[in-house]
């Protein structure tokens, strides 16, 4: 298949791109580097010895995006592009909603306009909300608690709507939280700033570059009082979209699909086997909760394993390792 993935040079996109190259796809990138590094174009060079073709636009400017698709006919579409910070959603919305849902709505007229109704979404566990029940299962009720979670749930809304018409073809993948890193230690999650997420957090710490962790509240209604979350190695998620993209053509109603591994991780088992891979110690101050945090949240992943034939390979401990062998080849990210 020719693919177009936006977002292709970021931290989720980057691993699909070499899973898509490896498999023997012709690859399409167009991101306009907003929160992604040039570098990472050539690390995947070096991990697949074949390029993507690469172009550095904004998604909201329809007439460059009209050009590509002109130019490429590209057969399907993985969509990554969108800014996925929770916290800076609240402070700027309006950048979030405007970003997130101009992209998309100029994607999709641009697919319309040349024909091309083949697409695999980003969404997000966010969607969920609080959930009432665990496991997750694709049924359970849908509530944004942020802006950013607002603009997936929108999105999933249109994306709905869009599929009840001709031959569409929409497939949206509702990741848990995402891990880890390529095995070749070339590509990683390179976050600007204070990493937002507990791995990078934990990973900078044991490279030094950060004292101690905040563990944010040990007062759940968990079995060690940490929050429970469904790690899934980057690796794996990247495959699910290799999965879904040769599945999309049995799909003739929208589909929205857990991709996680279905079991969950405290905070605490997270440190214990960061420190086990790294062979560093992690020190942590508990901190009173986070706010928006929940309790726990894993995903009910039988949707997954019966529509695309996909489930989870790998396992925290290994997402661990893969993780602290990125982070310790490269200290400073992709920066040089
Ligand atoms: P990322 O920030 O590393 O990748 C997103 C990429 O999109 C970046 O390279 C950025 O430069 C690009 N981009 C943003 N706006 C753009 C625009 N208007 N035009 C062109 N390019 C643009 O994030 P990621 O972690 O790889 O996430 C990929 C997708 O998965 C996002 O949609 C995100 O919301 C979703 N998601 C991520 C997580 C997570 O925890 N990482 C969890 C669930 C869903
Ligand atoms: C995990 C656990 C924290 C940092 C977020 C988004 C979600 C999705 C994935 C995009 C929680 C605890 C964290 C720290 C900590 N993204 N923690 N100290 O909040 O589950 O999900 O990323 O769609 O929408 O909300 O992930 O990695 O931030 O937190 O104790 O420094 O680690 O309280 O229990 P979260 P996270």
């Amino acid at each position: 298949m020719n693919v177009l993935v936006t977002g292709g040079a970021g931290y989720i996109g980057s691993h699909t791109v070499v899973q898509l190259l490896n498999q023997g796809h012709s690859v399409i990138i167009v991101d306009n580097l907003v929160n992604a590094h040039p570098n990472v174009l050539e690390r995947i060079e070096r991990i697949t010895g074949k390029s993507p073709m690469f172009y550095d636009y904004d998604l909201c400017d329809e007439r460059s995006l009209d050009e590509v698709f002109s130019v490429h006919s590209p057969d399907a579409i993985i969509h990554f592009a969108g800014l996925k910070a929770v916290g800076e959603s609240v402070e700027q919305p309006l950048r979030y909603y405007h970003n997130n849902l101009t992209s998309t709505l100029t994607l999709l007229r641009v697919m319309q306009r040349h024909s091309v109704k083949n697409i695999v979404f980003s969404s997000s566990a966010t969607v969920y909300g609080d959930p009432d029940t665990l496991p997750i299962t694709e049924a359970a009720p849908l509530k944004a608690t942020n802006p950013y979670g607002q603009t997936k749930l929108m999105i999933e809304t249109m994306l709905m709507d869009i599929a009840k018409t001709a031959d569409w073809h929409i497939i949206s993948l509702r990741y848990f939280n995402p891990v880890g890193a390529h095995q070749s230690g070339l590509i990683g999650e390179d976050p600007s700033g204070t990493p937002n997420n507990l791995l990078p957090y934990v990973s900078q710490v044991a490279i030094g570059k950060r004292e101690k962790l905040s563990v944010f509240g040990n007062d759940y209604n968990t079995p060690d009082g940490t929050g429970i979350r469904d790690y899934i190695h980057v690796v794996d998620l990247a495959d699910a979209h290799l999965a879904a993209l040769s599945h999309i053509k049995d799909t003739t109603t929208y589909r929205a699909i857990n991709i996680g591994t279905g079991k969950g991780t405290s905070v605490l088992e997270l440190i214990d086997s960061f420190q086990a891979a790294s062979s560093k110690e992690i020190p942590y101050d508990i901190l009173p909760r986070r706010a928006g945090d929940i309790a726990s949240c894993y995903a009910d992943v039988a949707l997954a394993k019966d529509e695309l034939g996909w489930e989870a390979k790998y396992s925290i401990d290994e997402a661990c390792e893969d993780s602290w062998r990125w982070q310790s080849q490269n200290p400073n990210g992709y920066s040089e």
